[in-house]
């Protein structure tokens, strides 16, 4: 391995330093060079097992205004939605039955759903064993207990960017100070928490997204999504250019390869921009597929950005074509629900 012990050196300085010649340098070979130390990584840590968790996004109204997303409180062009909760843990209680191990609730930040709203689902949800994720946004940190307490295990929140200048003019109104303390909050109440980042953001330089990395390190994620930017005609940016991908696979192999133990997964952005993402993820450092179980007639509502994969098969079909790529790539699904690994960095592991 070349690059997998200096990116694991004790040194922040060596660390960053080693980002950023790594993501500027655009020889031939380096791409794959990285994902395979990136694969034989996933190897070592996490194993051959594939983690699959059903997402349900349950409500698409949003009161923030972030100026990449479609789902932002100004595109008066998008049909709102709200799945009752007696829906959401029906849906969820399905999927249970069908075999997912992990069930992740997503939502724009919605505040008609209550802290004893959410409370009550998790609760339903957590009869059943299944692992319980939620993704629901910046709350009060009280929000947070109550949902920890009613038995949910992880929250996904994404800090978009590390720069605060790029996070505020995207974020209008809000900033990543608040973000970070979300996060820390999360993190003192017990959650394993993941987190996470844009890739080819309007104003994304190679020294942010080096940046950005380490702040995927320090904050000793669980659990790390990065995906390439899409615009979204609706929004602000909707001129703007997506994300490469290439890119977004040079920065999933350098997760991997930052933050060894995580659970990453192939997300649903780099499918979207093509149509063998999550076979390029699951070979490139990710472990995680989150097939979207979203009853059919919500889910093209869900457009955080055009085209998003998965929007027509039902959550059995998406099941099922999850399991075949999975068994085509020669692995398994994880039998156990894939809960975070401790986290012991710099540290090399011995074959
Ligand atoms: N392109 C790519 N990802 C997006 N997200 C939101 N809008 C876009 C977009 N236009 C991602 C953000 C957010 C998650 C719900 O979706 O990272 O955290």
């Amino acid at each position: 391995m070349r690059y997998y012990p200096l990116l694991q050196d004790p040194n922040e300085a060596v660390v960053k330093q080693q980002l950023n010649s790594l993501l500027a340098d655009n020889r031939p070979g380096v791409l794959e060079d990285l994902r395979l130390e990136a694969d034989e990584v996933r190897r070592q840590w996490v194993g051959d097992a594939v983690h699959v968790r059903g997402i349900i996004e349950f409500s698409n109204c949003c009161i923030r205004s972030c100026r990449y997303c479609g789902l932002n409180r100004f595109n008066d062009q998008l049909r709102r939605y709200r799945m009752p909760p007696d829906e959401i843990v029906d849906t969820a209680l399905k999927a249970a039955a069908m075999g997912f191990k992990t069930i992740v609730l997503q939502s724009g930040d919605d505040f008609f759903y209550t802290r004893e709203m959410i409370a009550d689902m998790v609760r339903e949800i957590k009869k059943t064993g299944v692992a319980v994720t939620l993704a629901v946004g910046e709350r009060p940190g009280e929000d947070y207990r109550a949902w920890r307490e009613a038995g949910a295990d992880r929250y996904l929140l994404k800090f978009e960017t590390s720069d605060s200048g790029l996070y505020n003019r995207l974020h209008p109104g809000t900033s990543l100070d608040i973000r970070l303390q979300c996060l820390r909050d999360l993190r003192s109440l017990g959650y394993q928490v993941g987190s996470g980042f844009m890739i080819g953001l309007p104003g994304q330089t190679p020294e942010i997204l080096a940046s950005d990395l380490m702040l995927m390190r320090s904050l000793q994620l669980e659990m790390a999504g990065v995906g390439p930017f899409i615009p979204h005609p609706a929004t602000p940016l909707g001129l703007e250019p997506a994300g490469e991908v290439a890119l977004a696979l040079r920065v999933l192999a350098l997760s991997r390869l930052v933050l060894p133990w995580a659970h990453l997964p192939a997300t649903t952005a780099l499918s979207s921009l093509d149509k063998d993402g999550r076979r390029l993820g699951l070979t490139g450092g990710a472990n995680v597929l989150m097939p979207n179980i979203t009853p059919p007639e919500y889910r093209k509502l869900y457009e955080i950005y055009p085209h998003k994969a998965e929007v027509t098969d039902s959550p059995r079909e998406l099941y099922q074509a999850t399991l075949d790529l999975i068994h085509e790539l020669g692995r398994d699904e994880a039998a156990d629900p894939g809960h975070g690994l401790p986290r012991t960095t710099p540290f090399i592991r011995e074959e």
